[in-house]
């Protein structure tokens, strides 16, 4: 891989040294204890203090998107929005996970946080509050990126998740201190790519959620490489729209209608044979179509799934989520690669899920959402193209 890695930097450069560490924290309000992107990156965190680093944090979360004047005085409702997005309640989460505490810095004032930093022990953890408070963040500003900087000695991306935003606290800040891909983000470099260059046919796509505008660049890469699509949720309502049959109020991804004419009709693309409606709305495969895909999983090499088949949060149309994620786990040779929030998260439907993720060598969960759909989509993603050699 030609990515610099934390995992090749030697113990004595890092002992001592104050690591800026990049984390995504971009998590759900009530998800927060038991998000899958915290514990993911956990092993980065430990592994720097394991080697008497200082460790600042920083991440965003949501899209706040206030103006200067708005964060200089904000009114009742500015401050309302702020205190959601915060990520004040991750300096307790972080503590109980990593054993030690988690200093959490409320302001921006770069001078004094310097000055904390460098008065505090090795092995000390400081969170910054949310990025995107700041206007320079989302716009790639050199000048925050320098600021940012200017608190540490190394930066580590260890944010897969957000590495496909040119960020000043993913991109540009590579341009000012030494930079790395942390654990995380090496581990998902080597998943994906090993399952877009190395890949073992059959190799099987599986796409549901919401929408297909965002998963079309994935079917266009692996067109001539996948040998099975099996399209669920929102965009095989979609491909039965271009079928033109009727869909009442069940969810139709209407602006990628164009997009996905030409793979209408394909015998690769794989669509539910019958489905779970509700009032009309169609909300998960049917039992037929379970069969039929976990049949295909089964006999798999290699497999990316992204997006649940069905609207599992609500009871009664979790099940064929639920097999699939049983399907995934029975195949103990295949190299599958599972990624999405939603996804993700559905693998709770299993009962003994925890087990079988940490016990599940070929199965590899991405913290990646959109981030990831660009990467299996053969984009180029600016935090990662940061780090090459
Ligand atoms: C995500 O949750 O996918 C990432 O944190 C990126 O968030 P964004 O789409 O708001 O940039």
């Amino acid at each position: 891989m030609n990515v610099r890695c934390l995992s090749k930097v030697s113990q004595k450069e890092i002992r001592g040294r104050v690591f800026l560490v990049r984390v995504d924290l971009n998590i759900e309000a009530g998800e927060e204890k038991n998000a899958y992107r915290i514990k993911a990156t956990l092993p980065t965190l430990r592994y720097l203090l394991e080697h008497h680093a200082k460790i600042v944090l920083m991440s965003h979360r949501n899209r706040p998107h206030f103006s200067a004047a708005e964060i200089r005085n904000p009114n009742l409702e500015i401050r309302k929005k702020m205190r959601a997005f915060s990520l004040r309640p991750f300096a307790g989460i972080l503590s109980k996970k990593l054993g030690t505490g988690v200093k959490f810095v409320p302001h921006f004032d770069f001078e004094k946080i310097e000055i904390q930093i460098k008065e505090a022990k090795p092995k000390s953890i400081f969170l910054l509050e949310n990025l995107r408070f700041i206007a320079g963040e989302e716009k790639n500003d050199s000048k925050l990126a320098a600021q940012l900087a200017s608190l540490g000695d190394v930066f580590v991306n260890d944010a897969f998740a957000v590495s496909h935003r040119a960020d000043a606290s993913i991109a540009a800040i590579t341009k000012c201190i030494p930079s790395y891909a942390g654990l995380l983000l090496e581990e998902e470099i080597i998943n994906l790519d090993r399952a877009m260059k190395e890949y073992g046919h059959p190799l099987t796509i599986i796409l549901g959620g919401a929408k297909i505008s965002d998963k079309v660049g994935v079917m266009k890469y692996f067109w001539n490489k996948a040998d099975h699509f099996l399209v669920g949720g929102g965009p095989a309502n979609t491909f039965f729209a271009v079928q033109g049959i009727p869909m009442g109020k069940s969810l139709v991804d209407t602006n990628a209608m164009p997009l996905i004419r030409k793979y209408v009709g394909k015998k690769k693309v794989v669509l539910p044979c019958d489905v779970e409606s509700d009032k009309g709305i169609i909300l998960d495969i049917g039992p037929e179509t379970v069969k039929y895909f976990s049949e295909i999983i089964t006999n798999s090499n290699t497999i990316i799934w992204n997006g649940p088949p069905g609207f599992f949060e609500k009871k009664g149309f979790e099940s064929g989520t639920k097999e699939i994620w049983k399907a995934i786990f029975k195949n103990k040779r295949a190299h599958i690669v599972v990624g999405g929030g939603e996804t993700v998260t559905s693998g709770k439907l299993i009962s003994n899920f925890k087990f079988q993720i940490s016990n599940s060598r070929n199965v590899f969960l991405s913290t990646g959402g959109g981030a990831m759909l660009d990467y299996l989509s053969g984009k180029k993603l600016p935090g990662i193209e940061a780090l090459r050699r």
